[in-house]
């Protein structure tokens, strides 16, 4: 097992390049299923949850390279359309796979997810949409099995418009009969860059970027080439870090992802400067408590919630921050609190009482984003603290310890007996 350990108090400084983005690369990859031949994406983060990914695809029958952070996907060889419990159970988004290979070869098996460290997470629209496309559905053993001869286009309506859904339908809709209507979809970036993959591969795709997305089916695809849109949630989590500890500049980014998130650390009293895609952030003279409530994109991302708690905690005065794309994630506040925060949760909101210095301590993670959170408090801390369960924190941040020491963080990685 590993852990971090972080002397905190430190001043940050310094340039960081954002890594491509892991919830743009995961429906990607699973895009690469749908066709014979090799695609190559550029950009891809190297992360717990990008290789576990690819061995799902080695699994399925796909070669896959991965080097240098291009990875080269040859799905000729896909011959096994099972996704196993042990790896959707590791990470949801293999859930991915299902709508790719249902459309390639009108069956797939793939294991349905448990719950997860904030909530039962249902995979009920990415079913009941397949449905309305034809396809018959059954849980045995665990096991979702999809069966299709040929999925048929159809309206899908989702009750909220949810990232892993839009993108299952999208999938499977690309060489569906006729048309397929989206309506309430998603429009976060990851999700308009996966449409546009789907269109460099062939599929006629309108409304891309908005909530009724249009998909009219074609007869064949073809193996594509892409780059990685930058991740957007990594560059918060370093934007929040300067506007806390110094003045960084992160390189590589594309700041119109990042808008909410820039005018709130205006808000709390930081120095933003945008240049094409660098942003520079600053600390000001002091943080103001700012309130924050999630949204879908292009509001407040959930998956920057923990880090902002982690910021409001130093904040001079109280604030509140409200979830409401799921209702129960706070498993980082027990862990900031035991840093000295002052923090309580009430119904979907943390209730945030800025404290004048957090004091380093022994925390665990308990999710990527919670595990984010930590790292900026033990960072922000006087005294050393030790992130325990740091496997968190690798399936979504690519080398985030050296990230943070080349910015001038007193971080390492050590290896602990289990
Ligand atoms: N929902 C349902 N039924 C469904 C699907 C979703 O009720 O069939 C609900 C969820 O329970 C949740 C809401 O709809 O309340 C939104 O969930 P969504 O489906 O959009 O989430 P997701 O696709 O499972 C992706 C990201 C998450 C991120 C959410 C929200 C990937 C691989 N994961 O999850 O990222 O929090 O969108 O933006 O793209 C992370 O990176 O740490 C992470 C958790």
């Amino acid at each position: 097992m590993e852990k971090l350990l972080i002397e905190g108090n430190h001043h940050l400084k310094g340039e960081v390049r954002i890594s491509g983005a892991k919830n743009a690369v995961l429906p990607i990859m699973a895009a690469a299923l749908l066709v014979e031949g090799e695609t190559k994406i550029n950009r891809v983060p190297d992360l717990r949850d990008t290789r576990t990914f690819a061995n799902l695809l080695e699994i399925l029958g796909a070669k896959i390279q991965f080097s240098n952070n291009e990875m080269l996907i040859d799905a000729s060889s896909v011959d096994k359309p099972i996704a196993p419990y042990d790896l959707v159970n590791k990470m949801r988004a293999s859930f991915y796979v299902l709508g790719p290979l249902i459309a390639r070869f009108g069956k797939a098996v793939v294991s349905l997810p448990g719950g997860c460290a904030w909530g039962p997470r249902p995979v009920d629209y990415h079913l009941k949409g397949l449905e309305k496309l034809g396809a018959k559905i059954e849980l045995e053993g665990g096991d979702i099995i999809a069966k299709a001869k040929r999925l048929i286009g159809n309206k899908i309506r989702f009750d909220f418009p949810s990232v892993g859904a839009t993108g299952n339908i999208l999938m499977a809709a690309v060489n569906a009969l006729g048309e397929t209507k989206i309506e309430n979809a998603a429009k976060e970036p990851e999700i308009v860059q996966l449409c546009e993959f789907l269109v460099s591969m062939g599929a006629k795709i309108d409304g891309i970027g908005t909530t009724e997305i249009i998909i009219n089916g074609v007869d064949e695809l073809k193996p594509q080439q892409v780059s990685v849109i930058p991740d957007r949630i990594e560059a918060g989590t370093f934007l929040i870090a300067g506007a806390a500890l110094g003045k960084i500049t992160l390189k590589d980014t594309i700041p119109e992802h990042l808008s909410v998130v820039i005018e709130k650390l205006i808000e709390v009293g930081a120095e933003v400067v945008i240049d094409n895609n660098d942003i520079t952030v600053k600390r000001g003279k002091k943080i103001n408590a700012i309130d924050i409530t999630t949204a879908v994109f292009p509001g407040f991302a959930t998956d920057l919630q923990a880090q902002w708690i982690a910021l409001m905690s130093i904040a001079e005065g109280s604030s509140i921050v409200t979830d409401t794309i799921y209702n129960d994630r706070f498993s980082h506040v027990p862990e900031l609190n035991r840093l000295g925060a002052n923090i309580t949760v009430e119904g979907n909101s943390a209730i945030v009482r800025g404290v004048n210095e957090l004091i380093g301590a022994e925390v665990r993670s308990t999710d990527i984003r919670a595990s984010a959170s930590l790292v900026l408090a033990g960072l922000m801390a006087k005294g050393t603290t030790e992130v325990n369960h740091i496997y968190h924190i690798d399936r979504g941040y690519e080398n985030i310890e050296n990230k943070f020491a080349q910015l001038g963080a007193k971080i390492r990685r050590i290896s602990v007996d289990d």
